[in-house]
């Protein structure tokens, strides 16, 4: 009998991904998902248990029957600028949602969380890369209610000797080399998956949101990291917790950054397509440079992405958006 992990967040982008690689490690991963975004084709490698984080007595009872060793906790809404608009639905969701699922795993005796965090935590950082030292300073609710729940855990750690892990992820990119989960969000804000639906005339052109940040090509700079990649430092997280290994956060990121501009070339090196691309304003609260220092992760997780290079990256999204199965 393999070892049940409850993910939430199972059948959505990262969440499935990470099913796949819990399901390749030898763990059972149980997906608990309220399908509000995710997709039920993306569960596929454990059992799917449809609930939301904010009913308790769903959540005890799926606890109760499978008794996973731990939690991977990426259940939440992920918009930045829907964030701005309705703060009340992000609070609600990733903070009061967060602390319904430690309550429901501390009366059931679950002591192990490893949780979906964000580079967002860092606002509009004044360095690259960034550290888990640099300041921590949210520029939107969003990324506020990402902080605050890496504080609920480092205080339940303490408190209650709650082992966990928060990952604070870059730009998550790219899809399953074998396409069988990939990124499907609606509506769709990011970049990648951008190009690629207007590669495939989906929509009518990319706009590029600025082009006169104080970069070398005046667009902004991201470090991409590839999805399963991403999954399989969960795994890694888990298993170090399991030897006993300290609590704490790690950046997740290749360490190396590459502009709107660089995507779009590469896009269309990779696909032999044209972009249609126009120029637009700056998307508010967009930092002009974001790239991870990831090598606390490198040292304490044993972790080092697979598939680092964009062109490998955006070779992956190409191929799951060009899937002909749903
Ligand atoms: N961009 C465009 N046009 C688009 C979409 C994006 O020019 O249509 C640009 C953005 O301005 C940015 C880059 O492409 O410079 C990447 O944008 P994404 O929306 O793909 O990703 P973000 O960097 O905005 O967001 C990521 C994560 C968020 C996290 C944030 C932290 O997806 O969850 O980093 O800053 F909050």
């Amino acid at each position: 009998m393999s070892v049940n992990v409850l993910v939430t967040g199972g059948a959505g982008y990262i969440g499935s991904h990470a099913c796949k690689a819990l399901r390749v490690a030898g763990y059972n991963p149980v997906a608990y998902d309220n399908l509000s975004s995710g997709h039920e084709w993306a569960v596929k490698w454990g059992p799917l248990e449809r609930g939301d984080i904010l009913d308790f007595t769903r959540l005890i009872e799926v606890l109760n029957c499978y008794k996973p060793l731990a939690v991977m906790h990426f259940a939440g809404l992920i918009a930045v600028g829907e964030s701005v608009e309705h703060p009340e639905r992000y609070y609600r969701n990733n903070v009061i949602g967060s602390l319904s699922l430690l309550q429901a795993m501390r009366e059931v005796g679950v002591n192990n969380v490893i949780f979906s965090s964000t580079a967002a935590v860092y606002g509009l950082p004044k360095e690259a890369p960034i550290n888990e030292t640099s300041l921590e300073k949210p520029i939107n609710p969003y990324g506020e209610t990402k902080l605050i729940v890496e504080r609920v855990l480092r205080d339940f750690g303490v408190a209650y000797g709650l082992n966990w892990t928060a990952l604070r992820y870059f730009n998550a990119a790219g899809a399953d080399p074998a396409s069988e989960t990939g990124e499907a969000h609606d509506p769709e804000t990011h970049l990648i998956p951008i190009i690629i639906e207007s590669i495939q005339g989906k929509r009518d052109r990319l706009t590029v949101y600025g082009a006169d940040y104080d970069t070398p090509d005046g667009t902004c700079i991201r470090d991409y990291i590839h999805v399963s990649d991403l999954a399989d430092a969960h795994v890694a997280a888990l298993n170090r917790l399991r030897r006993g290994g300290s609590s704490g956060s790690y950046n997740l990121g290749n360490g190396a950054g590459f502009s709107v501009r660089e995507v779009i070339n590469t896009a269309q090196t990779v696909t032999g397509k044209i972009v249609p691309v126009t120029y637009g304003a700056r998307r508010r609260g967009d930092p002009a440079v974001l790239v991870a220092d990831a090598s606390r992760a490198t040292h304490e997780l044993s972790w080092r992405p697979k598939i680092s290079s964009l062109d490998e990256i955006i070779r992956t999204a190409w191929a799951w958006h060009s899937r002909t199965w749903i």
